[in-house]
């Protein structure tokens, strides 16, 4: 288990399509380890393994009020429905955050760490996170769907000034 220096925008790792994991070993546990260890590190809700400068399709997020971690293994998007504008940041674009519109349901199948094929329904925020992880793997980043950036003045008045 490593925090990992996260690859930030621009960058080839970043708009590539990630390659499928054809078995889960060690080098993928310790990836999904790696991954949780860097995200926690940058206070982030998500994160893909090309952040990592790994070109797998590999991601994890972090669900709920409990965030609770949902590691996902090639996963695929099943269905989506719904639209919904609301803000998103990146930890590839330390300073960029703005509005993307994206489904409010999905329902995904993926592998987690024991090799076991799951599926799972997410909505509202938790649906979001999902997407934009699953949309790291295919090369797709959130700039390319910014509909407005959001300033970080903005962003202070909507949250109000954490101390
Ligand atoms: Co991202």
């Amino acid at each position: 288990m490593a925090i990992k220096e996260v690859v930030e925008h621009p960058a080839k790792v970043l708009s590539e399509k990630c390659k499928e994991v054809t078995e889960i070993n060690e080098e993928i546990i310790t990836l999904l380890d790696d991954l949780y260890d860097t995200m926690v590190e940058h206070d982030g809700v998500g994160i893909a393994a090309p952040q990592i400068n790994v070109p797998l399709r590999v991601a994890i997020v972090e669900l709920g009020e409990e965030r609770d971690v949902l590691e996902m293994i090639n996963p695929t998007v099943i269905e989506t429905s719904g639209a919904e504008v609301d803000i998103e940041g990146c930890l590839s674009f330390p300073n960029l955050f703005g509005e993307v519109e994206r489904p409010t349901y999905v329902k995904i199948e993926a592998c987690d760490r024991e090799g076991r094929v799951y599926e799972l329904e997410a909505g509202g925020f938790d649906a979001r996170a999902i997407l934009h992880e699953i949309d790291h793997l295919d090369g797709i980043l959130f700039d390319s769907k910014l509909i407005r950036v959001v300033t970080e003045d903005e962003l202070a008045q909507m949250y109000g000034e954490e101390e």
